[in-house]
């Protein structure tokens, strides 16, 4: 007989859980990478248990040998319900929907879709690393498009990067991150609004990868792209997975607008074949009954932030940090403290704590560290020392 490990109040704070040395008997990637003396605040693993709904929904599964291949479309169902009363979208349509195995190999089915080899894609840097690598493994160049210097999409460079595009291929694309990594932006309606109107009018489809769309901080609000005027063509890819820590247990879905619906209905068949059952059913459970526990992170993550911008105020007033609107990942400025371009590196070597390289995030990334707030307070203030220290000696 299985059962559900712990039972999570819904009220607690779900990154005090979990104490440091359970964290580092975890196999994941976060806490398996570094040695043992390294405190890992990197890639975008949170230091949480499982959400009690989800930990049910799986224990279920394995109690019934519910393990076999996916159906259906209760994944999809369960994040129109949560679109509907998270972020007000009435017209989600649950028929214009595709599970795919996880959001980046999603968002490699939808750039198949609406362009060919060779042809450019647009993204915004500084952004996730892996668009670089997912799309140039793809035979596709990247064309950068630059942030501006307070993390919103710039127009004229959007624009002057469609045109640049175009001239590479006839077919290129746009993959637009929304809430943006690592910056931690929400656009706004307006600002996505003018991204589709931009986009048709140079004829470059939009692919939005919204992966952090659930994990937004007090007071701002999530706008999905489909929702726009103008972004009918659009196709959008959502999970899960980040905000109830479940990359482990693959399953993401990919969502077209109206006018996309016949690009999305040529992906094909197989792709569906990827995501596992186990996953979806988790991934379900997470948008169906996981609204408490993701509130409770989320003013977790509100107090982390003001804890990091007060740290760092009274340790490290050099680097520069604006808190972000969304995601659990802090843009820190290095550049003042004179550490090169790659200011994770010193903090890895002389301070033990393991950051991500704003240089792995293309253009606009050196001299930046992206720090993952998804951890205790306690954990927060001990990088902050570690930090300090590998600047100071
Ligand atoms: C913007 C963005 N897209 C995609 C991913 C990865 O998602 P998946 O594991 O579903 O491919 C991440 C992970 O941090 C991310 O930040």
């Amino acid at each position: 007989m299985v059962t559900v490990p712990r039972d999570i109040n819904a009220d607690a704070n779900p990154l005090r859980q979990l104490s440091l040395e359970q964290l580092r008997r975890r196999t994941s990637m976060k806490w398996r990478t570094y040695p043992d003396d390294v405190l890992p605040l990197w890639v975008a693993e949170m230091d949480v248990p499982l959400a009690e709904p989800i930990a049910r929904a799986i224990v279920a599964a394995v109690e019934l040998g519910d393990t076999g291949y996916p159906v259906g479309t209760a994944y999809a169902e369960a994040l129109a319900e949560f679109a509907r009363a998270r972020w007000g979208w009435d017209g989600f349509a649950v028929e214009r929907t595709a599970i795919v195995p996880d959001v980046m190999l999603g968002v490699v089915e939808m750039l198949k879709l609406v362009s060919g080899p060779g042809d450019p894609v647009v993204v915004n840097c500084p952004v996730y690393p892996p668009f670089y690598q997912f799309i140039e493994s793809m035979g596709r160049p990247v064309v950068e498009a630059p942030l501006d210097p307070g993390g919103r999409i710039d127009f004229a460079e959007l624009d002057a990067a469609f045109v640049r595009a175009l001239a590479g291929g006839s077919r290129p694309a746009y993959l637009l991150c929304s809430p943006h990594n690592p910056t931690g932006t929400v656009h706004t309606a307006a600002e996505l609004a003018e991204v589709a109107r931009l986009a048709r009018a140079r004829g470059v489809r939009v692919v939005a990868d919204e992966i952090h769309a659930p994990i937004v901080a007090e007071g701002a609000t999530f706008v999905p792209y489909l929702t726009v005027p103008g972004a009918e063509s659009g196709l959008s890819l959502m999970s899960a997975s980040k905000a109830w820590n479940l990359a482990g247990l693959k399953a993401a879905l990919a969502i077209a607008g109206p006018a996309a619906a016949g690009d999305l209905a040529r992906m094909p068949e197989v792709v569906s074949h990827g995501p596992s059952h186990v996953g979806i059913i988790a991934h379900t459970a997470a948008l169906r009954d996981g609204g408490d526990w993701l509130d409770a992170l989320l003013a977790a993550l509100d107090d982390n932030r003001r804890l990091l911008a007060k740290l760092l105020g009274e340790h490290l007033p050099a680097v520069r940090y604006e808190p972000a609107e969304a995601t659990y990942l802090a843009w820190l400025d290095c550049g003042a403290l004179d550490l090169g371009d790659d200011p994770a590196a010193v903090f890895l070597r002389r301070g033990r704590v393991a950051l991500n390289s704003g240089p792995d995030f293309g253009t606009g990334g050196a001299g930046f560290v992206r720090m993952n707030l998804a951890t205790s307070p306690e954990l927060i203030t001990e990088a902050v020392h570690r930090m300090t220290a590998a600047v100071t000696r």
